[in-house]
């Protein structure tokens, strides 16, 4: 009697914790789709900027309308630092992803479609 009752809760743990292991392996996948596509997307948006040949002067007002409140109207720093020799510093692609990802605050992260991220890139290497 008391062995039978022993492992009717028994199965009724183990059918629980088959639950929760079930739970948490569909929310673990959930993550890594959501992160799979978004890392896909990020690399063609890469992939589409860096095959463009964009223009320093569009660029140019590009930066005025959005950056230089924090880095300065010659782009020499303010709140934020001195872009001069930052293409040297940084490649194209993690200077996409510091514009585009707000990773570092107070910097925002910007919408920024790839024509004219690409002149944005563009005038940054005109700066060195
Ligand atoms: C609200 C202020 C702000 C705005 C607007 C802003 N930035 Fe920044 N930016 C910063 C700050 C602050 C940092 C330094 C972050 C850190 O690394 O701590 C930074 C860092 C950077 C860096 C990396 C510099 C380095 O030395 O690693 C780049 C490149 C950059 N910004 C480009 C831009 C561009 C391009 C724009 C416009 C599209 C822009 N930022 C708009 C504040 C701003």
């Amino acid at each position: 009697m008391s062995t039978s009752s022993s492992s009717a809760v028994e199965r009724d743990f183990k059918r629980q914790f088959f639950k929760i292991l079930f739970i948490v392996f569909v929310a673990l996948l959930v993550c890594f789709l959501l992160f799979f596509v978004n890392h896909n997307e990020n690399n063609k948006y890469i992939m589409k900027t860096l095959k463009l040949n964009g223009s320093a002067e569009a660029g140019d007002s590009i930066f005025k309308m959005n950056c230089v409140g924090c880095h300065g109207i010659t782009a020499r720093g303010l709140v934020g630092p001195d872009l001069h020799s930052i293409t040297q510093r940084l490649n194209d692609k993690e200077i996409i992803k510091q514009v585009r990802g707000g990773l570092t605050p107070p910097m925002p992260s910007f919408e920024i479609d790839p024509v004219n991220m690409s002149n944005l890139l563009k005038y940054l290497h005109s700066l060195e």
